[in-house]
């Protein structure tokens, strides 16, 4: 059941992101680089997400197709493959990518995972039609788990892309399914059972779930954006919606070549607080989606005040890098007002490390995006990206990666 009444949240205590274990105040950033950071990263490692394995041997890009003359002309669209093993078929990662035509390359990117394919992004029929698992939805043309051409374009209205190339930026996303299918399996399927060490058939309560493989997906393809000369490496923004807004936090706190993370109704798991216990809770997600955290993360159903951590730590991780979190009112599943705060409650690592932080105070009202090097919004309606979101994200990056390169061209 929802809780979304403000009063029955139980009061709680964060655990305070510069205090290391030892009892130790942490007041300079080179303490937090040395120690607080590696500390709370192994405990979100240890107690939530699951640790992440040393890279694979063997993965090599392939680049299956290019056309630089896409959407009319305005974009060259281009898509590699990332094959995971030396052999032909096995498990691989489709990266689609959009780069502006009428600007000066390198250009800085968006990076994402989507949900039902890369060619449901999109109504360009030159995509590809995803081959793996697909969640069945009959009405969106994915029917015995196979996508159609009818599904072509279904989350189109998710991925502005023409948007984003007329703003100067390209868009990078991959099929979330291709790392790992979204659906409990004991994690047979998908790229955990790669890592497998002798006679492993499972991975061990401190190792990676689905949120792991998928933020490990987002790593391999900044691995390809860094030898692909027409994209800036340097500015690359990693931005997920929902479950996938979780595993684009996790990502982003793992791997610091992300530029700048974006997080939209990332909710429980993601942006949102757990002790607040409003909206859904750990043990509600552990139940309903036993594969997406490791297996520590059970211990904490209903015992969310004994978790070493909480999700604002998650985001001081991101820090001193530009973060923006965002919210949607009618979204109380995600609840709002946690993700706020947890925004909030990671601006003093923000300050250590000598940035703005979160400034705002109290939470702004619907549809007064805050810019700050911690940003945030809440928007009126629904759990969903929508057009208004993605402004946001772009003036968000516009501010933080455009002004701070000086280049004026842009
Ligand atoms: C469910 C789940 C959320 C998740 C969302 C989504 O509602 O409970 O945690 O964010 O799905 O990914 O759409």
């Amino acid at each position: 059941m929802l809780n979304d009444d403000e009063a029955k949240e139980p009061p709680y205590t964060l655990p305070d992101p510069l205090r290391l274990a030892d009892g130790t105040t942490v007041t300079n950033a080179r303490r937090w680089w040395q120690q607080r950071r590696p500390e709370i990263l192994s405990l979100f490692e240890q107690s939530v997400y699951g640790k992440t394995p040393d890279t694979v041997q063997g993965i090599r890009f392939e680049r299956p197709s290019l056309d630089q003359q896409a959407l009319n002309g305005q974009a060259t669209r281009n898509v590699v493959s990332v094959y995971f093993t030396d052999t032909q078929d096995g498990p691989k990662m489709d990266i689609l990518m959009y780069l502006p035509n009428n600007c000066t390359r390198p250009v800085p990117i968006f990076v994402g995972l989507n949900f039902l394919g890369n060619h449901a992004i999109h109504h360009d029929p030159g995509i590809a039609i995803t081959e793996h698992w697909v969640p069945n939805q009959p009405e969106l043309g994915i029917v015995d788990h196979r996508a159609t051409v009818a599904s072509r374009g279904t989350e189109a209205h998710r991925w502005p892309v023409e948007h984003l190339l007329a703003r100067g930026y390209g868009l990078a996303t991959m099929y979330y399914g291709d790392l790992d299918p979204d659906f409990d399996d004991g994690f047979q399927n998908g790229i955990h059972p790669l890592f497998y060490k002798g006679g492993q058939r499972k991975p061990t309560p401190d190792e990676w779930g689905a949120i792991g493989a998928w933020a490990w997906g987002l790593s391999r393809a900044m691995d390809y954006f860094e030898i692909d000369t027409d994209i800036d490496a340097t500015r690359i923004v990693v931005m997920g919606h929902s479950r996938l807004g979780k595993a684009a936090l996790w990502a982003g706190a793992q791997d610091q070549r992300f530029a700048s993370v974006i997080s939209n109704n990332s909710g429980c798991g993601g942006a949102a607080l757990s002790r607040r216990h409003v909206g859904e809770t750990v043990e509600q997600i552990n139940t309903a989606f036993p594969h997406w955290f490791n297996g520590n993360f059970k211990q904490y159903n209903n015992k969310e005040h004994a978790l070493p951590i909480d999700q604002h730590m998650l985001i001081t991780l991101i820090a001193p890098r530009p973060v923006y979190i965002a919210s949607a009112a009618e979204d109380l599943w995600a609840d709002p007002r946690g993700e706020f705060l947890a925004a909030k409650h990671a601006d003093a690592v923000y300050r250590l490390l000598g940035t703005d932080g979160l400034v705002a105070d109290p939470m702004p009202g619907l549809n007064t995006p805050i810019l700050s090097r911690i940003g945030y919004h809440i928007r009126a309606g629904k759990h969903d990206v929508t057009t208004y979101d993605w402004e946001r994200f772009m003036d968000f990056a516009d501010k933080h990666l455009r002004d701070a390169s000086g280049d004026a061209q842009w």
